[in-house]
């Protein structure tokens, strides 16, 4: 009998996440039966059906529409609406992907209905309770009985909060999205051109956080501090998320920086790859600069891989222009350590979560 797997996404990293899953389940027929269902969170044609089609992920099974909302009604929604639709699916596990509302609410609607939850991207943390993301991704790990975790971290975090059974290291599932994208994007000239960008010539900057953008001194901060990487010699190239662009005070906007519409993930890929360095709070972006070799500057106080940093690629300056500009400085003037392989680099991830869930629901099953 074939396992029913209700898969939870909703925002842009998750439809990333859930690709990587999507395409190996063609070698799962007949022992897995997918459903696909999309909360809503993002709606955007650039923030989702564009990530549905270049990626190549399966059109949703079910689309709740659940669209915006303050943290905790946009989450009571997803509940709402997942609640009777698993109870009409009956799926034997549901799985849900990294740290977003629709993360938190699809392991919470199938605890309550006592569905096993697995949890990919299991044992961050950022110990920032004032991020929803930190909320989330603590509350769904204490609710998962199945947790794929992508470092040793990870793991030893979850055993300090209590949690040891149903673990697996199996590394992350971004890496081999990440292959994927890199093999539609080709040699990324197109990409390059249409912004007019020469390779190694420019920054990236990226913010969306919560944390950032929701707090107009640290928003102003992190704007100056990229007018002055700018201003210091790198053109900033900025696709602008539309919760920063509704906060984004215009008169803030400084020369040397381009604020261009979000991008879809392989124009993002492309753009990272031959960037000078990437100026970021995304977590994703963190880990895609690692693999391709491309030095980041994290625009947070803090950050849940860790092993970047340590590694030497990334640097945390927080919200702060001076600390911005120093950073850049630091990570583009060269000499940077030996990449070590991160996150099962180079494994396939995909199917270790895959033939680990499907262990783990067989052993269930023999033990219910
Ligand atoms: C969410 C995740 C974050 C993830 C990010 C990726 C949570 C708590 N946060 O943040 O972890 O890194 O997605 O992008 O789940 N909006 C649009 N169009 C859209 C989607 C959003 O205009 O298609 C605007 C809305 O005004 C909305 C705001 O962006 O209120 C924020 O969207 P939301 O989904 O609440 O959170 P993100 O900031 O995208």
């Amino acid at each position: 009998m074939s396992i029913r797997i209700a898969a939870v996404v909703g925002a842009r990293p998750e439809f990333v996440q859930v690709g990587t899953l999507a395409r190996a389940f063609p070698a799962y027929t007949g022992r897995i039966d997918p459903i696909l269902i999309h909360t809503g969170q993002h709606y955007d044609a650039n923030m989702s059906q564009d990530f549905f089609d270049r990626l190549g992920l399966p059109r949703p099974d079910h689309t709740l529409g659940v669209g915006s909302g303050g943290q905790g009604v946009q989450t009571g929604q997803m509940l709402a609406l997942l609640d009777p639709l698993l109870q009409e699916l009956e799926p034997d596990v549901v799985i849900v992907f990294g740290d977003t509302n629709s993360t938190l609410a699809g392991a919470l609607a199938a605890a309550k209905l006592h569905i096993p939850v697995a949890h990919v991207e299991s044992g961050l943390r950022s110990f920032n309770l004032r991020m929803p993301e930190e909320v989330n991704r603590r509350l769904t790990d204490h609710m998962a009985s199945i947790l794929f975790c992508p470092s040793p971290n990870a793991v030893a975090n979850l055993a300090s909060e209590g949690i040891t059974d149903g673990i697996h290291l199996t590394g992350d599932v971004m890496f081999e999205s990440l292959q994927h994208t890199l093999a539609l994007v080709g040699d990324g000239r197109t990409v390059l051109d249409s912004f007019g960008l020469v390779p190694g010539s420019y920054a990236l900057a990226t913010v969306h956080r919560s944390e950032n953008t929701d707090d107009p001194e640290r928003l102003s901060q992190i704007v100056l501090g990229l007018a002055d990487v700018g201003a210091d010699g790198l053109e900033v190239i900025f696709p602008v998320h539309p919760r920063t662009r509704q906060r984004l005070d215009r008169g803030l906007a400084a020369s040397g920086v381009r604020m261009i519409d979000p991008v879809g993930h392989p124009e993002a890929m492309a753009l990272a790859r031959d960037a000078a360095v990437v100026l970021t709070d995304s977590g994703g972006l963190q880990k895609e600069t690692y693999w391709l070799g491309t030095p980041c500057v994290t625009m947070r106080d803090e950050t849940e891989w860790v092993e970047t940093v340590e590694a030497g690629w990334n640097r945390l300056a927080g919200a702060d222009r001076n600390a911005i500009l120093q950073a850049t400085r630091f990570m583009t003037a060269g000499n940077l350590p030996e990449r070590v392989a991160l996150y099962g680099e180079g494994t396939k991830v995909s199917h270790a979560i895959l033939d680990a869930l499907i262990e783990d629901l067989e052993r269930m099953e023999k033990a219910s």
